[in-house]
């Protein structure tokens, strides 16, 4: 079975890594290709070479200060003629990029299947998250295999007319992919993180993780998000704010301007995804508007302070771990306060829970590809850190319908 995987930024790579490498494992099943857009650049990079993910195609789509318009255009037109060499049974596209929205519409014209990692999450609000919800949909729509990674999202496939038998539950990849890198040994003087705290950073000193890089935060909701933290680090001068800035012109101008001069704010460029796993386990909580980052959170058991009105991944908000904040600068100042101050409330938002995955979801959509059914799968690989970690409930693995 040839399968092309096709990726264009950081959280795609991330998450498609696992079930690359899994394919790569059996390759009397499969004969994996990866065409990559570059939607991203330096950060999809990033991934790949840690991964070892070597590219057969590469469309080199990124500008600087690109449109969406100018992504979904360039991914339409390349993409073709990588279609037309390669002659896939099946593309796999992740998530609800721009990427995976033109990869999937370029594929449907060929007549080619297409396979939906991490589908069926849904606001349903169009504008939030922006363009991501209006991506996932229009994938739903035209995918033949949909791999959700939770009941949840299972449901609100069927319930939007999917077929059941096209509906797999498998968890996330990003919790194997999350799982399999906390189990590397990490060297933090070779990275960026070294820089933070010249000398090793004592154990007492509390970290907050910050990332925001969303759209419809764009403007005042960044600027507000950024005096919030401003505020925090000057009132707890003993806290360390960490932030990796995402290298868009529209966030890094702001957040540089707004918490630059504060000694006990770290801004640092896009990090590599072990020290950021490393960073995960090492912070008190998160700020966050990133999905990847709601859902590696519980994994760990960090409560994440969501800088949205709204999610697509409840399951975090739901077992308690996650809390919506959007960008108000106020109710940001408020939930962080708490979780600072009262003690109760950081023990009840720091349960380790496994909403999105036990870290196998790889190898289900890899079983399932290939019509595998109860093909024998590799263990979740957290055997150490993360004894005790839940399989999935049996009876979501059921399909629903
Ligand atoms: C994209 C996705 C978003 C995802 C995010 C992950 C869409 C519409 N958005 O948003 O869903 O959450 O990636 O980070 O698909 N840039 C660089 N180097 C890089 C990457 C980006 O310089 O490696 C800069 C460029 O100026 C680029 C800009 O960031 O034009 C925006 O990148 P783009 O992929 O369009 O949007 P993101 O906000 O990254
Ligand atoms: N991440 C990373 N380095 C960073 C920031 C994030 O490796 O400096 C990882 C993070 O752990 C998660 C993914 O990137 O797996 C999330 O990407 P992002 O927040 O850019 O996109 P989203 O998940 O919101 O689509």
């Amino acid at each position: 079975m040839r399968v092309l995987s096709i990726m264009g930024t950081r959280p795609e790579a991330i998450k498609m890594a696992p079930v690359i490498r899994e394919m790569e494992s059996r390759p009397t099943v499969f004969e994996s290709r990866v065409c990559v857009t570059g939607q991203h650049r330096e950060m999809l990079d990033q991934v790949l070479t840690v991964w070892g993910i070597a590219p057969d195609h590469d469309l080199a789509v990124m500008r600087p200060g690109q449109t969406l318009s100018h992504v979904a255009s360039a991914v339409i037109e390349r993409l073709g003629q990588v279609l037309e060499e390669v002659e896939p049974d099946t593309v796999l596209v992740q998530g609800d990029t721009t990427t995976a929205m033109a990869a999937t519409l370029a594929a449907f014209h060929h007549g080619i299947p297409v396979g939906h990692i991490e589908a069926g999450l849904r606001t349903y609000d169009m504008s939030r998250p922006f363009p991501e919800e209006a991506n996932r949909r229009i994938i739903g729509l035209l995918a033949s295999v949909h791999f959700a990674p939770t009941a949840e999202a299972a449901l609100n496939l069927v319930r939007e007319g999917s077929s059941a038998d096209r509906v797999v539950i498998t968890g996330n990849t990003v919790i194997d992919a999350f799982l399999q890198t906390a189990a590397l040994p990490l060297d933090l003087a070779r990275t960026p993180l070294a820089a933070i705290c010249p000398g090793g950073l004592p154990p007492e000193r509390e970290i907050v993780l910050v990332t925001c890089h969303r759209r419809e935060n764009f403007g005042r909701g960044l600027t507000d998000i950024c005096a919030a933290v401003a505020e925090l680090a000057r009132e707890r001068p003993h806290l360390l704010f960490v932030l990796p800035v995402h290298p868009n012109p529209q966030v890094r101008g702001v957040v540089h301007a707004t918490l630059g001069h504060l000694p006990n704010v770290a801004l640092l460029p896009p990090l590599e995804y072990q020290p950021l796993v490393w960073l995960l386990q090492r912070c008190s909580f998160l700020i966050t508007d990133s999905g990847g980052l709601q859902e590696e959170a519980t994994a760990v058991g960090r409560p994440v302070l969501v800088l949205r009105e709204s999610t697509e991944r409840p399951e975090g908000v739901a077992a308690g771990t996650a809390e919506l904040v959007g960008s108000d600068r106020e109710r940001i100042l408020k939930h962080a306060r708490l979780l600072l101050d009262d003690p109760a409330v950081y023990q009840r938002m720091s349960r380790r829970t496994y909403p999105y995955g036990d870290g196998t979801a790889a190898a289900r959509i890899a079983d399932h590809l290939c019509g595998a059914g109860d093909a024998p799968r590799r263990a979740p690989l957290d055997e150490q850190a993360y004894e005790g970690a839940p399989a999935l409930d049996a009876a979501a693995l059921t399909p629903v319908g």
